[in-house]
């Protein structure tokens, strides 16, 4: 069984209507649906955004399913100039640009307890997503530093504030605490992101204008991705 979080339900609903034999479980304030996905037994849930929702909704989904990865896929802002609406990230490390513990001598994005700055996303998980966006045609594709945190990015100076600080390529608000989560419970993860405006002053409308596009890019990764992976356990 796989498992997929997408922060709301336009970036989840095309793998919703391809799943068959669904069932759906109710925990808490999250709902998830369980079915057959392109072949492979899947979990799929709508966390909400920010990352107290989407890191709540991945432990929730990793103590009740026992997922053999997590992937959080999705729509994001651009983390630099290098990446435009329509392209695809796929995250080497998820960073919490907003955790700052930096008065207390901790570098920015330092997560206590956990000791990490960089949350892993899985080597195996990583190449075949990698190598699933590369089938699509007419869709550039990198791969990077994913900064997430609790704000929706509107203004060029914070994002090359974040991008001189982590390096990001995509900016969003909650792939890095499904990553935390994950981390916390030994549980491989991903993350996927699709971008739908630029993290500038456009990005009110960017935003509107282009998100179904973007999510539909990253479902079309996922398709991909499920079609040709060995069935996970
Ligand atoms: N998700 C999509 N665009 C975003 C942005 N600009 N900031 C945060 N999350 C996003």
């Amino acid at each position: 069984m796989v498992g997929l979080i997408g922060a709301m339900a336009v970036e989840v609903e095309n793998l919703l209507g391809q799943m068959t034999d669904k069932q759906e479980t109710k925990i808490g304030m999250d709902v998830f649906t369980k079915g057959t996905l392109f072949g492979q037994e899947a979990v799929l849930a709508v966390c909400g955004p920010g990352k107290v929702n989407a890191a709540l909704c991945a432990q929730n989904m990793i103590t009740a399913f026992h997922p053999a990865w997590v992937l959080n896929l999705g729509v994001a802002g651009a983390g630099d100039e290098t990446v435009s609406i329509g392209d695809m990230v796929i995250a080497s490390c998820a960073v919490q640009h907003d955790m700052d513990t930096s008065p207390l001598g901790d570098p920015v994005g330092y997560v206590s307890k956990v000791g990490l700055v960089e949350f892993p996303c899985d080597e195996a998980l990583r190449k075949n997503l990698l190598s699933a966006a590369r089938q699509v045609p007419d869709m550039q594709v990198q791969e990077g530093v994913i900064a997430t945190g609790d704000q929706f990015i509107c203004d060029g100076e914070t994002r090359k504030r974040i991008h001189d600080r982590f390096h990001a390529k995509a900016v969003e608000m909650e792939g890095a605490a499904v990553a935390h989560a994950c981390y916390m419970n030994g549980v491989p993860c991903g993350v996927l992101r699709s971008i739908s405006d630029q993290a500038n002053g456009q990005s009110t409308m960017d935003y509107p204008t282009f998100t179904k596009l973007a999510a539909s890019h990253s479902e079309r990764v996922v398709e991909l991705l499920l079609t040709h992976l060995e069935t996970a356990k």
